[in-house]
């Protein structure tokens, strides 16, 4: 019998499932992976949290000390859905946007602010990016030379500032953090295995590891 995969890289897939789930985390929550990015956050500057999905790790990420938590996703109904669960007096520097992170996403950002009558500057830029568990949909959809996933380094190098950061969680410890911009790389400073929460499985199963990693911008 044929084995169906699920089409994690379909924005068709994840719309339905947004229409009837309110909330989902993968892989692990902020409490397990805050240690490990302290060092790389400051409280004054905002963070852009890529594919969002129906996570309150944006909650979490603010109550830590770090208010300014720009969250993004493809998938217009979860963006409402998480709008509209915002408590905007306990967390008023907590956005969400909707753009698709194969495409510039700074010029998205930017038609976005618009949208909203915000204050827009012309650049997007930022110093720390994040992502849990985007690249696997990402990689779900790529062929062999890793277009796909090439695509997203690009992109997200070209809203992170010189030096910052891309904290990326993911089902792999194997992902490749590769852009093509000819200035710019994607310098692996850690990539550390963090345990996954097991307590809902039998006792003696065996350990499951996701993987953190934080990549730096720096020149070629
Ligand atoms: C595995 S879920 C992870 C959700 C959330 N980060 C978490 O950890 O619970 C992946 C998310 O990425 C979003 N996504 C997938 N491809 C995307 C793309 N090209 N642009 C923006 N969001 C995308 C999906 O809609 C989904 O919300």
């Amino acid at each position: 019998m044929a084995v169906k995969a699920v089409p994690f890289h379909s924005k068709e897939y994840w719309e339905s499932r947004f229409d009837k789930e309110n909330h989902f985390e993968w892989l692990s929550t902020w409490s397990t992976l805050h240690s490990h990015v302290k060092p790389y956050l400051d409280p004054n500057e905002p963070i852009l949290h890529l594919g969002c999905g129906n996570s309150t790790l944006a909650f979490e990420v603010a109550d830590s000390g770090y208010p300014y938590v720009i969250n993004v996703d493809y998938a217009q109904n979860v963006i409402q859905h998480m709008q509209s669960i915002t408590d905007t007096d306990r967390y008023p520097h907590v956005s969400w946007r909707a753009a698709d992170c194969l495409k510039p996403i700074g010029e998205q950002l930017l038609d976005n602010k618009k949208d909203q009558q915000e204050d827009s500057d012309s650049v997007v830029e930022y110093s720390v990016v994040m992502d849990k568990s985007l690249v696997d949909c990402i990689a779900c959809g790529d062929t062999d030379n890793l277009a796909q996933q090439k695509k997203l380094a690009d992109n997200i190098m070209s809203v992170t500032r010189p030096n910052g950061v891309w904290i990326s969680v993911s089902f792999s410890g194997e992902r490749k953090y590769i852009a093509q911009q000819s200035k710019w790389i994607w310098r692996r400073e850690i990539t550390v295995p963090i345990k996954a929460d097991q307590s809902h499985d039998k006792p003696g199963a065996p350990e499951i590891f996701y993987w953190l990693s934080v990549h730096r911008k720096v020149p070629s």
